[in-house]
């Protein structure tokens, strides 16, 4: 089935921010459609954004990128099956963060390729990317009920405090129980006179003005006990430090507590909340090329918790296989646009798996009603996904998609994990 027609334009992201949306069509009348997501905790090793610059929403414009869909990428993938298209789209640009033509151009048209092939062959993307008739894997959800960093004003220094379902038998569960949570943390903060728990931070998350990370870590970990779960062993707790965002001239600089720790110290307080809290799954610990800090941190906490690379790894096998070789982290997130190719990003959840890494499929906190994250997580067999929270459409957009797969597919799911340690993974 040969790519007949593709066709670009700029569109919104969550945030009203423009990005690129690319419709790739087949001969026989198969259509995919896909919107790119966008950061903005963004590690400085991802693959470009093209952004136009100038007046047009602020500089943030991505007609430049659309234009290079238009004249430079489509003539290249007419007239080729969707299977060669990210081979003509790295030939395109040979540059390593695709600098010339933008990861946003090239992002949208690998992804709208996949669909439009999946909706040939009459599967789901999911089903198409598995490549098998086996059952499909559900991944174990992390949501996001706290947010802080540059996801809600920085109100705290650590971005994200999600949940994990970890003693949920089923996708359709896991999703129930991070509900659950969420409302019964939006009626603690509301009762301690945090008003603005009414109001969503970019990923759905509450964004509340707490003093420390540990003030929001004591209520995250009573929410779970309001809602009636065992901590731990029923619910746990993952968190996303994103530390790149506060390290300053090789120091992480707590802004709320009014503290600047060395790499030693900040793994020393993460250990701590690992002993106090239900922590299972740390993201960013250290800052993206710090890599002495992050042995040190995967010498004193990978053996008991999951330890994600995000800014460090940004999706790339290179900065992946020196993780590996220097014993760097345990997992690692992936972001099909920090990469820019959906085929280089499976080469990556590929080569994790080969070395004992866990992986975290994950969107962006700019994001769209897309749902094909989903259907990547499913069809890679991550075993982990990351989406933001329960609340705001693009969010729902993903949850809902994996509830469709669960409810029409054979499946699965990834849970439950017992004693809050993962189980069952992608292998
Ligand atoms: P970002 O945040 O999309 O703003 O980079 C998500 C994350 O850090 O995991
Ligand atoms: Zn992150």
């Amino acid at each position: 089935m040969l790519i007949t027609k593709v066709d670009s334009w700029e569109a919104l992201d969550s945030r009203g921010r423009p990005t690129v949306a690319t419709r790739v069509a087949l001969e026989g009348g198969a259509l995919g459609v896909a919107l790119v997501p966008s950061g903005a905790s963004a590690g400085s090793h991802e693959a470009l954004e093209l952004r136009d610059g100038g007046g047009r929403y602020g500089g943030r414009g991505v007609r430049k990128a659309v234009g290079h869909v238009t004249d430079t990428l489509a003539p290249l993938v007419t007239g080729l099956t969707p299977t060669r298209v990210d081979a003509a789209l790295r030939a395109a640009d040979r540059s390593p963060s695709f600098a010339v033509v933008g990861a946003n151009a090239v992002l949208s048209v690998s992804l709208a390729a996949q669909l439009a092939a999946a909706a040939a062959h009459g599967t789901s993307l999911a089903r198409y990317l598995a490549a098998d008739t086996g059952p499909l894997l559900l991944p174990m959800p992390m949501v996001n009920i706290l947010s802080g960093g540059a996801h809600a004003g920085r109100m705290l220094d650590v971005q994200d405090f999600l949940v994990v379902p970890v003693g949920a038998t089923s996708f359709a569960q896991a999703v129930e129980w991070a509900v659950a949570v969420r409302e019964a943390a939006t009626r603690l903060a509301l009762a301690r006179g945090h008003a603005q728990a009414v109001l969503v931070a970019d990923e759905g998350g509450l964004g509340l003005p707490l003093a420390t990370n540990r003030a929001a870590l004591d209520l995250l970990t009573e929410a779970i006990r309001a809602a009636g779960f065992a901590p731990g062993t029923e619910v746990a707790i993952a968190i996303d430090v994103a530390a790149t965002q506060f390290f300053h001239e090789g120091r992480y600089r707590l802004a709320r507590e009014q503290r600047e720790l060395t790499a030693t110290g900040l793994i020393a307080e993460i250990a701590r909340w690992c002993d106090h809290y239900p922590v299972i799954s740390v993201e960013d610990a250290l800052a993206e090329d710090d890599w002495e800090g992050w042995q040190e941190a995967t010498a004193v906490l990978g053996e008991r918790v999951e330890l994600v690379g995000d800014d460090l790894f940004v999706t790339s096998a290179e900065r992946l296989r020196r993780g590996i070789t220097e014993g760097v982290a345990n997992s690692v997130l992936v972001k099909v646009n920090q990469n820019g190719l959906v085929g280089s990003s499976r080469a990556v959840v590929d080569l994790a798996r080969t070395a004992g890494y866990r992986t975290v499929v994950s969107a962006r906190s700019g994001e769209t009603e897309d749902s094909w994250l989903a259907d990547l997580a499913v069809g890679w067999r991550a075993g982990q996904i990351k989406v933001g929270s329960t609340h705001r459409s693009e969010r729902t957009a993903k949850w809902n998609r994996l509830l469709e797969l669960e409810a029409t597919e054979d499946t699965v799911f990834a849970g439950p994990w017992p004693g809050g340690r993962p189980g069952k993974d992608a292998a």
